[in-house]
């Protein structure tokens, strides 16, 4: 850049010059109007703008907007509008799930699937607290995902136990056990619980059928799931600790659920049929996710229908009589129509080419019988559930 006295007096230039033979000169002219338009709307969008929405800050808190947008209000607006497109995506499936039984959610893969899915968050919310992420289980609280249940693995007890909630009970110092038997019941109960690896006191068994401990445990240690009685013979302790004798001690000393007893073992599961966190829907699939969590009993598959179609395509002619020409016809008649359905089998036509040729009644009825099952087959096919 280099500068000059104006050789231009006339011109309205500030005297820049911006080459040496002052072809670029630096006028003063005002910005195009349109320029000078476009800022002028521009600053009065800014002040629409400050007007309408939150701006100004003052005081510790901002001017709030005449239009009382905020950013968490738009927020929630886009939730709400998820929601109710994730509600009219899924409505269908939600009211499947209501009107179909356990097994029928079960057994279908779509609903099983979108059942398990969608109650995984609500097992968290509402049952992990306790029984621990995925059905774990937590020191006290017994573990769902596997095969040992108190109470049952088919979807009928876990439907019980999650809407009417459980309450074992199991009475202290049964019959009268001193500490010393409460010992050696325990060691008796911890050596059999080891299976092949244990050595319980075949002696001890007598103390064990003495104290009643049978009546809800039964006389293989079984357990009884119609009362909540624990397995004993498996080695799986509900009330896992790290002496595990001293907590069996306890069990024996003191009970299950003996409010009256400080030290008593709690196992209280909440009722959740009438809750009203989880809603009926909620709670068929809460069933379903603990069904498969492991240990479910499983669902036999529903039973076919053997339901045949009413279409006339598919009702077999009858023979109007024994007769070789009346058998006959009908066998012709039925085997049109498993040809108009691509249902034939093999060798039925065959059989009537044959059974004409040799004026055989028995074969012309055979074939019609056959004919005759190629239909209710093909009509079988149509109607049967397609799902399984
Ligand atoms: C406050 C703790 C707690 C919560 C919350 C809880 N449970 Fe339980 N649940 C228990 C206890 C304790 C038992 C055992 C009761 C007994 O032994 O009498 C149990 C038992 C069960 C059983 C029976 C298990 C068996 O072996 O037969 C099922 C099924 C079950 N709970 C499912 C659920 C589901 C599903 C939820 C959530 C909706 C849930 N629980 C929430 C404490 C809880
Ligand atoms: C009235 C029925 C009843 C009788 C009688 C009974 N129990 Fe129990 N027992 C239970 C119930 C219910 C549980 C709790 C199951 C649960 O909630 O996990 C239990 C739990 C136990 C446990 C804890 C198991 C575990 O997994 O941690 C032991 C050990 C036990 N009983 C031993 C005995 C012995 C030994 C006797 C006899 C002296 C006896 N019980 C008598 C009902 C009974």
């Amino acid at each position: 850049m280099s500068e000059h006295k104006n050789p231009y007096p006339g011109e309205n230039n500030t005297g820049h010059f911006w080459d040496d033979e002052n072809d670029v000169r630096e006028l003063n002219n005002r910005p195009p109007r349109w320029y000078m338009q476009a800022m002028a709307v521009s600053i009065l969008a800014v002040i629409i703008y400050s007007f309408y929405y939150p701006s100004i800050p003052w005081f510790g808190d901002h001017y709030k907007g005449s239009a009382g947008w905020t950013q968490v209000g738009e927020m929630k607006e886009s939730v709400a509008e998820l929601e109710a497109y994730r509600e009219k995506k899924f409505a269908a499936t939600e009211q499947a799930i209501a009107d179909s039984s356990l097994e029928d959610i079960v057994r279908d893969d779509e609903l099983r699937t979108y059942a398990v899915k969608t109650a995984k968050v609500l097992f968290g919310d509402n049952c992990a607290a306790c029984h621990g992420a995925g059905g774990q289980g937590n020191a006290g609280f017994p573990v769902l995902a596997d095969d040992d249940w108190l109470f049952g693995g088919t979807l009928a007890k876990i439907e019980q136990s999650v809407t009417n909630g459980r309450k074992g009970n199991m009475p202290a110092r049964m019959l009268g056990i001193t500490d010393a038997q409460a010992d050696e019941l325990a060691t008796f109960l911890i050596e059999t619980g080891k299976g092949e690896a244990g050595n319980p006191n075949p002696a001890s068994k007598a103390l064990y059928l003495s104290k009643g401990c049978i009546g809800c445990h039964g006389p293989t240690l079984k357990g009884n799931q119609m009362l909540g009685a624990a397995n004993l013979s498996d080695g799986i302790y509900r009330f896992a600790a790290d002496d595990q004798h001293a907590s069996v001690v306890r069990t024996i000393t003191h009970g299950v659920n003996q409010g009256h007893d400080p030290l008593t073992q709690d196992a209280v599961m909440p009722a959740f049929g009438n809750s009203k966190v989880i809603d009926a829907v909620q709670l068929k699939k809460l069933v379903v996710y603990v069904h498969q969590l492991g240990g479910g009993v499983p669902v036999a598959p529903a039973a076919k229908k053997a339901q045949v179609s009413n279409d006339p395509m598919y009702t077999p002619v009858a023979a109007a009589s024994d007769s070789f020409a009346d058998v006959i016809a009908a066998a012709e008649a039925n085997y049109k129509k498993n040809l108009a359905q691509n249902a034939a089998w093999r060798d039925t036509g065959k059989m009537i080419k044959e059974a004409k040729k040799t004026k055989d009644a028995a074969l012309a009825k055979i074939a019609n019988t056959q004919a005759v099952n190629a239909l209710r087959q093909a009509s079988m096919a149509l109607t049967a559930s397609p799902t399984f």
